[in-house]
């Protein structure tokens, strides 16, 4: 009996695995070889465990090597013949399957594969709805549970007080260098900001064209590789806000002590600190993220905002950038990026699960130390930033040559570290460390710097 079927690829999670029919070319195939090959799947029972060292995921030796066998005898007709050995040789790798390498991205970034695993589950139906969270509509009583269901759990994990308003906004970091001096410039039209890297800088630059920007201080006299020194009297009190960038991505500094504002608001991008480790909201009057470092994939903007900065706008703010007109409609004035929201509350369940922000805190001041650690010891690599402001998330670092550097870049690639390469005016490296590495990536890393140093001495 012949059958059509289009190409099959292999799929394993941590606990199961399938076989897919779903793949490019449509073939005839043999309906008895197609079940003496599912025959094999049932003979092996999926002997799949997760290598906690490099993320990869096995199946069981033998196994494989039955199946690889199976589909490389070119005569059983079930698949045509210029695909046996190109595409199933692509995904089996002598043994190896769905190979992630070791991602130190600054952001977009890696993401927990647990939630990745369970978002995969959910793509095509999610719950009993019958359909994708990306086919609903976003006025839908599944879609408001998933959003208020996010809400709740970050207001939960961020101990947020009720006085304040989460909003899921679009538009990325960078719609907020406007919208926060359109909305909160509102009283005297001047603001004081914190210039520590590219994004405050960019940020200053933005609120100028609506107000005046006192710059209190910056560390662009020494690269910002510090969080620079605060002289209070240079504070306008008369300030609509102060800004002040609690994580800089590119430099890899962090704010370990909030500046005393007194009562101006104080407002703060976290967007690559995030859930990363605790801090008190009520010392702020609006924070923001991007979602795609600590969140989720790029697409939504968190914003947490103090009800009484809601509301004076300046007249000819574009109602999309008007706080008040999103926090009244509880994020659905306009449609929402219902997908990446929903992924986010699929990461906030999973920060919870890790214990909540005092533990990813914990785990992120481990996992930084051992890179610092190493950086203090070795005599080949070198910090680039000031010990006391050291960020937990993103850590640049340079060797003694550019030689060496790219050297160092095109060698982790090779064992799958990838995105390492520093910013482009701090050159180097960076590892951006957030909280989906897990600690066993950054001891790979260390391990493969010191092998480096050993060999480039
Ligand atoms: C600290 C910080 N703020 C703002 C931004 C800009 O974000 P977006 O690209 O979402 O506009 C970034 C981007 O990396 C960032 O790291």
């Amino acid at each position: 009996m012949k059958g059509l079927i289009s190409m099959g690829f292999l799929l394993y999670t941590k606990d199961s695995i399938h076989f897919c029919i779903s793949y490019i070319d449509i073939c005839l195939f043999n309906i008895d070889i197609f079940l003496q090959l599912f025959e094999l799947f049932l003979r092996y029972p999926p002997k799949i465990f997760l290598h906690f060292k490099k993320n990869i995921f096995y199946i069981d030796g033998s196994a494989c090597r039955a199946i690889i066998n199976f589909i490389n005898q070119k005569d059983h007709g079930l698949f045509p013949s210029h695909i046996i050995g190109t595409h199933f040789q692509s995904h089996f790798k002598g043994g190896l399957f769905m190979e992630r390498v070791f991602n130190f991205s600054a952001g977009p970034s890696m993401l927990p594969l647990e939630v990745l695993e369970q978002a995969q589950k959910e793509f095509v139906c999610y719950g009993s709805s019958g359909m994708s969270v990306m086919e609903m509509s976003h006025r839908s009583k599944v879609f408001e549970g998933i959003l208020e269901k996010a809400q709740a759990d970050l207001r939960d994990l961020m101990h947020i007080p009720d006085n304040y308003k989460i909003l899921f906004l679009q538009g990325g970091g960078s719609t907020q260098f406007a919208m926060i001096p359109l909305n909160l410039m509102n009283k005297n039209n001047k603001a004081d900001y914190v210039v520590t890297g590219q994004w405050a800088k960019k940020a200053a630059e933005e609120a100028a064209r609506y107000g005046k920007v006192n710059i209190v201080a910056s560390s662009a006299d020494t690269t910002f590789d510090r969080i620079p020194e605060l002289d209070e009297s240079k504070f306008d009190k008369h300030a609509d806000y102060f800004y002040i960038t609690l994580n800089n991505t590119i430099y890899g500094t962090r704010w370990t002590k909030l500046p005393n504002v007194g009562d101006v608001p104080l407002v703060g991008d976290m967007s690559s600190s995030i859930l990363s480790e605790e801090i008190d909201i009520t010392k702020f009057g609006l924070l923001f993220a991007g979602a795609q470092k600590n969140l989720g994939p790029a697409g939504v903007t968190v914003v947490i905002i103090r009800e009484d900065l809601l509301g004076n706008a300046m007249d000819f703010t574009p109602t999309m950038l008007k706080y008040d007109i999103h926090a009244k409609n509880n994020s659905l004035y306009n449609t929402p990026p219902t997908y990446g929201i929903y992924f986010m509350g699929r990461v906030f369940e999973w920060v919870k699960a890790q214990g909540g922000v005092a533990a990813m805190q914990k785990r992120n001041e481990e996992k930084a130390a051992l890179l610092y650690d190493f950086l203090d010891s070795s005599a080949l690599f070198r910090g680039t930033v000031q010990k006391k402001d050291r960020s937990l998330m993103n850590v640049p670092f340079v060797l003694p040559t550019e030689e060496l550097n790219a050297k160092f870049i095109k060698e982790a690639g090779e064992k799958s570290f990838v995105n390492l390469k520093g910013h482009r005016t701090v050159g180097g490296m960076r590892a951006s460390i957030y909280n989906a590495m897990p600690k066993e990536g950054v001891e790979a890393l260390v391990a493969f710097m010191k092998q480096f140093e050993a060999e480039n001495k």
